[in-house]
């Protein structure tokens, strides 16, 4: 007989409303995975996208949210090497297929995920992977951010831009960062050199000569982010995906524009341990709340009014 587990299940698409949970068959672990009790979820903008049928990724419903996870291994399948039962992991499987880590278990293939830090509890672990592989793959694969680098960082006191912010000043670069009064503080704290509020000031009069623009927002602030790069200067978008326009107006002004989908990668998931080992970089929970209020933490997903990550809890740990 299948064991059951609790898990956030969506039977349509719509609202946070959708999101209920529901008693559900535990999933099993075939070849070169690791089923995973997970400690902690992490709630990310593309599950509410998702969600909402505006990226049908996973097709129409039911399916359950989530690729974010920390937690325990307590089963491997067969061409599993690097992991035993009772390893802590995390990490961010299978994405843009389902995860379904908003559950008591979820299975991922092991190469997938990597050793949780012992420094990182696993609500902190759950909110890195997504948005600090984005980080990482813009700023560090993509535009290969360097020592003495000029690198704008919008929305950074969102997920992707805290460990964007904190990310580039591991590599030396100089960080001008956008936000919002109330979170100013809080981006100073993690090493931005400059905190634009982007309420109160226009950040092209503010930054100028920039070598790299981190973009978080897409439409208009990614045009206007071009009058702030230095000739030659790299946009990297990680929202206006697909957006020839964009790139065509970067090139007619000497200067480029790369779009950025986050994709599973050990090897970037190892570096950010690394730096997390280090003591030079730290996701920031905002947020905890319990599995079965995953319909309130995408209401406040949706609202800005947290600093850097929410993660949901299956066991309220
Ligand atoms: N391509 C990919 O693979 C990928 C991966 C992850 C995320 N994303 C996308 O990247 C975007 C950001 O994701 P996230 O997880 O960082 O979101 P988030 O945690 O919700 O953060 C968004 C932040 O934007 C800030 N903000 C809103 N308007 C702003 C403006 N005009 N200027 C500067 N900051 C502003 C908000 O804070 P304040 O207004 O209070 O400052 C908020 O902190 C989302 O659209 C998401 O879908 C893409």
């Amino acid at each position: 007989m299948t064991a059951a587990m609790r898990a956030v299940v969506q039977r349509a698409f719509g609202g946070p409303e959708v999101l209920e949970t529901a008693e559900v068959d535990r999933p099993g672990p075939v070849m070169n995975e690791v089923l995973v009790r997970v400690h902690a979820a992490g709630v990310n903008q593309i599950d509410a996208l998702v969600r909402s049928g505006t990226l049908p990724l996973l097709g129409p419903p039911p399916f359950t949210l989530g690729w974010d996870l920390s937690g325990v291994v307590v089963e491997t399948a067969p061409g599993v090497t690097r992991f035993a039962v009772g390893d802590e992991v995390f990490g961010m499987p299978c994405l843009p297929r389902a995860a379904a880590a908003y559950a008591e278990y979820a299975v991922a293939p092991s190469r997938q995920l990597v050793r949780k830090p012992a420094s990182l509890d696993h609500r902190e672990a759950a909110g890195l992977p997504l948005v600090g592989l984005t980080a990482w793959q813009a700023l560090v694969d993509t535009a290969r951010v360097t020592a003495g680098d000029r690198v704008l960082v919008h929305a950074a006191g969102g997920g992707v831009g805290h460990l964007a912010v904190q990310l580039a000043k591991a590599r030396g670069a100089e960080v001008i960062a956008t936000a919002s009064a109330g979170k100013a503080d809080f981006v100073r704290g993690i090493g931005a050199d400059q905190v634009i509020d982007y309420r109160a000031r226009d950040f092209t009069e503010e930054a100028g000569d920039v070598d790299v623009v981190l973009d978080t927002l897409g439409g208009d602030l990614a045009v206007r982010s071009l009058d702030v790069l230095r000739p030659g200067g790299l946009l990297v978008t990680v929202v206006d995906i697909g957006d020839e326009t964009l790139v065509r107006r970067a090139g007619e002004r000497g200067l480029r524009c790369l779009a950025v989908t986050c994709e599973p990668d050990q090897v970037g998931l190892a570096a950010l341990v690394e730096l997390v080992e280090a003591g030079r970089l730290r996701p920031h929970v905002g947020q905890v709340l319990p599995l079965e209020s995953a319909a309130e933490a995408h209401t406040l997903l949706a609202s800005a009014a947290f600093t850097g990550k929410i993660v949901l809890t299956p066991d309220g740990r």
